[in-house]
């Protein structure tokens, strides 16, 4: 039986086709959100698919389309763990990216999920987004991209199955927990997920077979995720597209 997953789907070969896919598509959002000053917004997800697609990001770090200064860096996660350990988020985008192109640090916004207490580094990250982002129609910060992956449980950013996160409606950042070390998490919650401009999940390989029937049936986390008023976008390579049929 064939899944059809909601919103656009972009398939490309391989991975490095699908990072220069989505780069492709960043640069259009980029031209669009031309706010004064420029800025462009974008939440960046963890785990093993993001590194390829950062590695090739990094590779233009010279082309002015991707505007650099303009970036506005969150994370869609982040694993309780200190900014230098190899399973931090921080940390790959750090080593893959962010030391490779010239985005302002002080435009980087890591979670601080080192500190003891994770519920206070969760709810000074969604205090933090309030503070930066314009709000969206519903109310929650409005990134304008957020980058997104697909676990085999059908979880995305750390929004696992029946944890309580995922009824969250009045914070945008909140504790949760995995089912996989590094167990603790900081998350975005699901109304911050569904204010982005637009949402973008970067699905590769053959394994995720199940978790996509999970979306198209509605009951994974990951099918939650419909932003109100933007887009919804699902970048996969050839691997991936090949368990939708
Ligand atoms: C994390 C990620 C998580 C990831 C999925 C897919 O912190 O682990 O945010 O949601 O995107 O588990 O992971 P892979 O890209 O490794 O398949």
């Amino acid at each position: 039986m064939s899944v059809t997953l909601p919103g656009g789907v972009h398939v490309a070969t391989d991975a490095e086709a699908v990072a220069a896919a989505v780069a492709a598509w960043l640069q259009t959002r980029i031209a669009r959100g031309r706010a004064a000053p420029p800025r462009f917004s974008i939440a960046l997800s963890g785990g093993s698919t993001p590194g390829v697609l950062f590695d090739h990001l990094a590779g233009r770090a010279a082309e002015r389309a991707f505007d650099w200064p303009s970036w506005e860096v969150f994370y869609s996660d982040e694993r309780a763990c200190p900014p230098d350990d190899a399973r931090s988020n921080h940390h790959l985008a750090s080593t893959r990216l962010l030391s490779r192109v010239p985005i302002d640090p002080a435009r980087v916004h890591r979670v601080e999920a080192e500190r003891s207490d994770l519920d206070a580094a969760a709810g000074e990250y969604s205090q933090l987004l309030a503070a930066t982002l314009p709000p969206g129609p519903a109310g929650a910060p409005r990134l304008d991209v957020i980058l997104l992956g697909l676990g085999e449980n059908g979880h995305t950013a750390s929004l696992f199955p029946g944890d309580p996160v995922l009824e969250v409606t009045d914070r945008w950042a909140a504790r949760s927990r995995a089912d996989y070390e590094p167990y603790e998490r900081v998350t975005l919650t699901l109304p911050a997920l569904n204010a982005g401009g637009a949402v973008a999940f970067l699905v590769t390989g053959a394994g995720k077979r199940q978790a996509f029937a999970d979306v198209a049936a509605g009951t994974a986390p990951a099918a939650r995720v419909r932003p109100a008023d933007g887009e919804l976008h699902w970048f996969l390579d050839s691997a991936a597209a090949a368990t939708l049929s």
